[in-house]
């Protein structure tokens, strides 16, 4: 019997945990699911309501656990499957619901899936992965985003064929167009389901169906990339099945990464009467800031167009940043010291005052910047390597790409969390598996936790904030003073109630807009300490006010 489950996602404040650069339990200098216990009641205390994982399953770690070679096991790095009911069990405990990674575009070469689909033509799984074989020439191009020479076939002299791979070439992509893969998937999701977690996050989920003709793409393709790799036929059908196999029939949340190519396809995907998903983060808003910087304008374009897109219908992610993107404040703030702190709780006040589900990623709620690595010895990252070693070969600007990947790569985000002044930042005893941001002596957890004005106790009052007015999740959205470059100001309303929320993203003091007056409205939360002169805005300034 299916039954029908609330949409508590809606309500939801979801706090993303990077698991290997969280908190290291055992002294291997990487964090671990039994680390994750030990924080249980930091998690608790920030108040947000679900925990979205990474991927925790065994993997050989090509690209930090994207890579799956067992979907039913726990990556012997990160302990073991009873420290996974451990860790959800207190979860719960706390009232926190626990959404896991469904990486399924590709596994990793090492699952036995791919060992037997390569070990020869006529094996039962061969059909799971996308081969072509070598007699028919070699197959039309396609772009690999990780591979060191971006070719996404990969000749394997085995069986004389290439297998794809849009990921790395240990990820090799998986077949949907097979219903026994299908099957294979739904089970793995029931498993889980089983066990009692709340979500899945789709990884790459656009990517799974492909046009299997393998039509030559007309010159020009690369400009529009996700034109080509997204949403290909059969899509929906898939996730129509997933929906009736799995999603409908527990109590879960499901969220794509990414939304596709259209409003079309983002509504495609997360309306509710065609019994697909609950709701996709688009990659739009963040996709504007580059190493040579963004324009508000731009940026509050691009989230007031989402935002109308889905103000009658269907239901978006909120997120700025996440392990695959550079930090927070270093990307839409300011990291130099004056303006960190409050130029992240800028960001923060932002982030929970939108319509959508807020995805908020680990260490952002102590304002952790950018570590401001130098060296290609510093990154870990398979794809910033990848890239670099890419450039070597073909004669590329190494020394710009290392400036450039300074503010871009995603090992950007994914230092030590902070949490303390401590050796290692309390992160580790022993040496991390990737350098800490030597600014952790004085941003960290136990320092933030002193101070009532710090990111962190900022960001607990935000979240309190949110959970305890509904105009802030479900209210209208209205953008005001479009065009000013340097204020981001919006109304939110609902049942008679009418919130106001300033933004100044520059570093200078400037006027309010024009047509915004805070003039007999109570102040909800300030992200400066004591007010400031009437009319005028400081620097990163952030205010929320009651207008009605
Ligand atoms: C998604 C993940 C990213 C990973 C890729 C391949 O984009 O967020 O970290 O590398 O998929 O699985």
């Amino acid at each position: 019997m299916k039954r029908s489950y609330g949409q508590w996602w809606k309500e939801a404040i979801v706090y993303q945990i990077y698991p290997r650069s969280f908190k290291d339990s055992d002294g291997d200098g990487i964090g671990d699911l039994k680390g994750i216990i030990s924080r249980l009641d930091y998690i608790k205390s920030l108040g947000v309501t679900v925990v979205w994982l990474n991927p925790i399953y065994s993997s050989p770690n090509d690209d930090n656990g994207y890579d799956v070679s067992d979907y039913r096991n726990i990556m012997k790095e990160f302990g073991t499957m009873a420290d996974f009911d451990a860790l959800l069990k207190g979860l719960h405990a706390r009232g926190i619901k626990l959404v896991m990674d469904l990486v399924v575009n590709h596994s990793s070469d090492e699952h036995e899936w791919f060992r037997q689909s390569r070990s020869s033509r006529t094996n039962p799984y061969r059909n799971y992965y996308h081969w072509w074989n070598a007699e028919s020439g070699k197959p039309p191009y396609r772009y690999s985003l990780f591979d060191v020479n971006h070719d996404a076939w990969r000749y394997d002299s085995l069986t004389n064929a290439y297998y794809l791979h849009y990921f790395s070439r240990k990820q090799p992509d998986l077949n949907w167009e097979d219903p026994a893969v299908r099957r294979e998937v739904f089970d793995i999701m029931r498993f889980w389901a089983d066990k009692g977690i709340d979500g899945f996050r789709l990884d790459a989920f656009q990517f799974v169906a492909k046009d299997t003709t393998w039509p030559v793409w007309p010159q020009g393709w690369e400009e529009h990339f996700m034109k080509y790799y997204a949403m290909g036929p059969h899509l929906h059908d898939y996730l129509r099945e997933m929906n009736q196999e799995v999603l409908s029939r527990y109590p879960v949340m499901s969220v794509a990464e990414g939304a596709g190519n259209s409003f079309d396809d983002a509504h495609n995907l997360v309306d509710e009467d065609r019994k697909e998903l609950n709701m996709a983060y688009a990659f739009d808003a963040v996709d504007i800031a580059t190493s040579e910087g963004y324009s508000l304008v731009h940026l509050k374009e691009v989230f007031t167009r989402w935002d109308s897109a889905f103000a009658e219908k269907g239901w978006l992610a909120i997120f700025l940043a996440n392990h695959d993107q550079a930090r927070l404040v270093s990307r839409f703030g300011n990291d130099r010291p004056t303006f960190r702190a409050v130029s992240s709780k800028m960001l923060s006040t932002f982030l929970l005052t939108m319509r959508g589900t807020p995805f908020y990623y680990n260490g952002d709620e102590l304002g952790m910047s950018n570590p401001g690595f130098t060296k290609i010895s510093d990154y870990r990252d398979v794809a910033t390597l990848n890239e670099y070693r890419h450039l070597q070969n073909t004669g590329g600007d190494v020394a710009a790409y290392l400036k450039e990947i300074g503010f871009s790569s995603r090992d950007n985000s994914r230092t030590p969390m902070q949490w303390d002044a401590g050796v290692h930042a309390g992160f580790t005893r022993v040496k991390p598996w990737i350098g800490l941001n030597p600014n952790y002596s004085a941003v960290n957890v136990a320092a933030e936790e002193r101070d009532a004005n710090s990111c962190l106790n900022y960001f607990r009052r935000l979240v309190r904030l949110r959970k305890d007015n509904p105009v802030l999740v479900y209210g209208k959205y209205t953008l005001l003073d479009k065009d000013n470059p340097d204020v981001y100001a919006y109304t939110r309303e609902w049942k008679g109630m009418k919130w106001l929320v300033v933004l100044n993203f520059s570093s200078r003091a400037v006027p309010l807009p024009a047509d915004v007056s805070t003039a007999g409205a109570k102040l909800i939360i300030d992200n400066y300490a004591a007010p400031g002169k009437p009319g005028e805005l400081r620097a990163y300034e952030a205010g929320v006010y009651a207008l009605q």
